[in-house]
């Protein structure tokens, strides 16, 4: 593994091998991530063109657990405002020695052009581009399920909400997929549906009550108005109403079904705070994850031979 653009036809090996050498980085009697010395020496550079508050603080966090240098530039204050193209920035970077690029961009396909403009030594990690894929966002989710459900074969897992604009459902889909769960469902207007979806795989539903029924797993989304036209943002009453997740429709799903969602939320949206903050929500554990999850993802891009090269003693932590 090079980059790490998407998790659109990666082999089932793969997936499993980021997710073991996740858990992997966790010391399971202190519930801790472990500080191992596998990136020492390596500069992360943290491009987000977004927002995002989940996404690059655990990216930051996993690279200097990995022990690498990390530089967070900030796009608001950068000279891409004085108008340096992408890729004159890109090059400006990798004179300052960067190792890994990663990378959220409002465009969908912004990653894959990044790698292939960089030159042979540094690698992609794609955190998120527009509609298209957020893969370190799958893993992590995938990295959840794994640990509260065990094996996916048995799971039926729902994907609730704005599918059309979600990268999320799609790296969600595709890794899901890939890793042989039992069933995936997408539940959403017609209007919040893209077209074909069936031939991801997936069964459509249009209505909760039928679509979460035995559910094992909810992930649910968020209407994401910054992908919409505005003459097409649907009624957030109206969605609630319909899609929004609270303890009646909860209730359809199977009886430890869990709930997950990857953050931001709107409470009183696309779910209540009830369920957001109730005993079946994993929403917090997926933020933890995520640590541990782009760690195994940037070790692998940098072609780090896992839990072979040690941990840091005590005077290098
Ligand atoms: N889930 C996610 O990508 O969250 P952020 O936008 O906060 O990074």
């Amino acid at each position: 593994l090079r980059h790490f653009l998407t998790t659109e036809g990666l082999p089932r090996e793969l997936l499993t091998e980021i997710l073991d050498t996740a858990d992997s980085f966790v010391d399971m009697s202190q519930q801790q991530v472990k500080k191992v010395p596998l990136l020492r020496g390596k500069t992360v550079a943290n491009l987000f063109f977004e927002n995002s508050t989940r996404t690059l603080s655990t990216f930051e966090l996993a690279a200097k657990r990995l022990s690498a240098d990390v530089l967070n530039l900030n796009i608001n204050t950068s000279s891409t405002k004085k108008g340096e193209t992408l890729k004159d920035t890109l090059m400006t970077l990798e004179a300052m020695h960067a190792d890994m690029f990663v990378v959220r961009h409002a465009d969908s396909g912004a990653a894959h052009f990044i790698a292939q403009h960089v030159t042979p030594n540094v690698a992609v990690i794609n955190a998120g581009d527009g509609r298209h894929a957020h893969p370190t966002q799958a893993m992590l989710d995938m990295l959840t399920i794994r640990r509260h459900k065990g094996d996916f074969a048995p799971l039926t897992v729902a994907i609730v909400g704005d599918i059309l604009h979600s990268r999320v459902a799609r790296s969600q889909i595709h890794a899901l997929r890939t890793l042989g769960a039992g069933e995936i469902r997408v539940i959403a207007p017609k209007t919040l549906l893209p077209r074909h979806i069936e031939a991801l795989g997936v069964k459509v539903y249009t209505d909760m009550a039928m679509g979460l029924r035995d559910v094992d797993v909810i992930m649910m989304l968020r209407l994401q108005k910054e992908r919409m036209q505005s003459a097409l943002l649907p009624s957030e009453s109206e969605f609630y109403k319909l899609y929004g997740l609270n303890r009646d429709k909860l209730a359809y799903a199977k009886p430890d079904a869990v709930v997950m969602h990857p953050g931001p939320i709107n409470r009183g949206v696309e779910i209540e705070s009830e369920v957001a903050d109730g005993p079946r929500s994993l929403i917090l554990d997926q933020v933890t994850n995520g640590i541990a999850v782009r760690m195994a993802v940037m070790s692998k891009a940098m072609g780090g031979q896992m839990a072979q090269r040690g941990e840091l003693s005590q005077e290098e932590q």
